[in-house]
C-alpha cells in the first residue's frame, strides 16, 4: 500500500484535472460495500461540470437492498449510479447504455449542429483496490497494465476503443482514500481496501463486530455459533475458543482470530454485507 503524502495528493489531483478535461464522462468507482467510505472527498470539486457515472464495483459482495438505496443517493444532479460485478462481461453493455443515456442531450445538440457522432470519451477513477484494472480489462477485453497505483508515476495516455460508443483513457485516475474520519479508516481496513499497517487487526475486528451487532446480528452466530455479547472483546475470545485458536498455554491467539474473521468476511463467508449506511 502506497502512503499518500500531501505532495502526492497535489500531484495526483493536478494530473487528474488535466485528464478530466479530455473526457465527456468520468466513471467514478466505489466499493458497493462502502459506497461512502470509498469516495474521495476531493472528487466533487474536481469534476464540477462533468457528467459522472458512479460505478459500484463488487456488487456481488454487498447487501442488495442497501445497494439500491445508495444508487438512489448518488443518482442525482444529472449523474447516475449503477452496481456491477466488474469481472462480468455483461458490465460492458450496462456501462455503454448508461453512458449513452447520460450524454443523450449533448449528443442530440451536437447532431442538431450537424456534428458527426463520435465515441464518448471516458476515464476511470477510484481509490486503490476498488476494481479499476479489473473493469478496464473487462471493458477493453485485454490485460492493460495499471501503473497508476504509484502516485506520481505516469505514462503516455492512450485511448482504447471499447466499441462504437466508448473510448477509454487506459490510465485510471488513482485517488487516495480519506482518513480524517476514524470510521472510514476502519471500513477501508475491514474490506481490505487499505492494508492494516496503521491499524491493529484486533481493533479492526472489534469495530467490525460492533457493526455486525447493529446491522447483521445473526452473522456471527450462524458462522461460529457464538452470540455477539455487549462485551465485544469477550465475543472475540469466544470466537477464538470456538475455532480452537489457542496460544501455547490456555490463552486465545487474538490476532489470529481477528485476522481470520476479517478474511472470512472479505471472502464472503459471513454473507453479503454493506457497512456504510445512509
Ligand atoms: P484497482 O485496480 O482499483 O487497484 O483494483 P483491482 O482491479 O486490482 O481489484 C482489486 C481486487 O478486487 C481484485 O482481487 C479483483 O479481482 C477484485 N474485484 C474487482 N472488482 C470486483 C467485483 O466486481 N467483484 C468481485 N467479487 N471482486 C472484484 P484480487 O486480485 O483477488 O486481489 P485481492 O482481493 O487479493 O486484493
Amino acid at each position: 500500500m502506497v502512503q499518500w503524502y500531501p505532495g502526492h495528493m497535489a500531484k495526483a489531483l493536478r494530473e487528474m484535472e488535466e485528464k478530466v478535461k479530455l473526457v465527456d464522462l468520468v466513471m467514478v468507482l466505489l466499493d458497493s460495500r462502502i459506497p461512502l467510505s470509498s469516495l474521495n472527498p476531493k472528487l466533487k470539486s474536481m469534476f464540477n461540470n462533468k457528467k459522472i457515472l458512479y460505478i459500484f464495483t463488487k456488487a456481488d459482495k454487498a447487501d442488495k437492498s442497501l445497494t439500491e438505496k445508495w444508487i438512489n443517493y448518488y443518482s442525482v444532479n444529472g449523474n447516475k449510479a449503477i452496481a456491477v460485478d466488474a469481472r462480468d462481461k455483461k458490465t460492458v453493455k450496462i456501462v455503454e447504455r448508461e453512458a449513452l443515456e447520460l450524454l443523450k442531450e449533448k449528443r442530440a445538440k451536437d447532431a442538431l449542429k450537424g456534428l458527426k457522432p463520435r465515441p464518448i470519451r471516458t476515464m476511470i477513477v477510484g481509490i486503490p483496490n476498488v476494481g479499476k484494472s479489473t473493469l478496464i480489462n473487462t471493458l477493453c477485453g485485454k490485460k492493460v497494465a495499471v501503473v497508476g497505483d504509484k502516485p506520481g508515476v505516469t505514462k503516455s495516455q492512450q485511448w482504447t476503443r471499447i466499441n462504437q460508443t466508448l473510448e477509454l483513457l487506459d490510465t485510471p485516475g488513482v485517488l487516495w482514500p480519506k482518513f480524517d474520519d476514524e470510521k472510514v479508516g476502519f471500513n477501508l481496513a475491514i474490506t481490505g481496501a487499505i492494508k492494516a499497517d496503521i491499524l491493529r487487526n484486533d481493533d479492526i475486528c472489534i469495530y467490525f463486530l460492533g457493526l455486525l451487532k447493529s446491522y447483521y446480528p445473526d452473522a456471527i452466530k450462524n458462522r461460529y455459533n457464538v452470540e455477539i455479547l455487549d462485551d465485544l472483546n469477550e465475543t472475540l475470545i469466544k470466537i477464538g475458543e470456538s475455532l480452537h485458536f489457542y496460544l501455547g498455554n490456555k490463552d486465545i491467539d487474538i490476532d489470529k482470530t481477528a485476522l481470520y474473521i476479517l478474511q472470512e468476511y472479505r471472502n464472503d463467508y459471513l454473507g453479503k454485507m454493506t457497512l456504510d449506511r445512509l
